[in-house]
């Protein structure tokens, strides 16, 4: 069927691929733009490994079509440090072990960059319905939580 170019905003910058019309947006990140920080863990939308936020709303990018993200700003876990700097969600999780194994964290990290943003962070409560999409096999949830929860402060 060939290929399509498309033009994707990612973290601020426009970047262009050459891609079949039907990849989705994480295999666009990972394969077209190396861009390997979201991670496919299902690839059909269970467990919140891919997630990533477009036009500042948190979306599974391997159920989202790359195409349909042209024109929006795209924001990976690749974005969130500001050089050296971390993202207070990023120190937070460090500071309370908000992982194991590592392998869902980007996914929980944008995840929980939207629950901050959109007011989701009020409770423990909150922030645990919030984040239900997002699985951890390591089980560090309780710690995740305590990081959200601790920026929210
Ligand atoms: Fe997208 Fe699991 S890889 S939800």
């Amino acid at each position: 069927e060939g290929v399509s170019e498309m033009r994707l905003k990612v973290n601020g910058a426009l970047r262009t691929i050459k891609a079949e019309p039907r990849v989705s947006l994480l295999d666009a990140l990972r394969e077209h733009l190396d861009l390997t920080g979201s991670k496919k863990g299902c690839d059909h939308g269970q467990c919140g490994a891919c997630t990533v936020l477009v036009d500042g709303r948190r979306v599974n990018s391997c159920l989202t079509l790359a195409v349909m993200a042209q024109g929006k700003e795209i924001k990976t876990v690749e974005g969130l440090a500001k050089g050296e700097e971390l993202h207070p969600l990023q120190q937070a999780f460090l500071d309370h072990d908000g992982f194991q194994c590592g392998y869902c964290t980007p996914g929980q990290l944008m995840s929980g960059v939207a629950c901050l943003k959109e007011g989701h962070a009020k409770t423990d409560g909150d922030v645990r319905e919030w984040m239900s999409g997002n699985l951890c096999r390591c089980g560090a949830y309780p710690n995740i939580v305590a990081a959200i929860r601790e920026v929210e402060k």
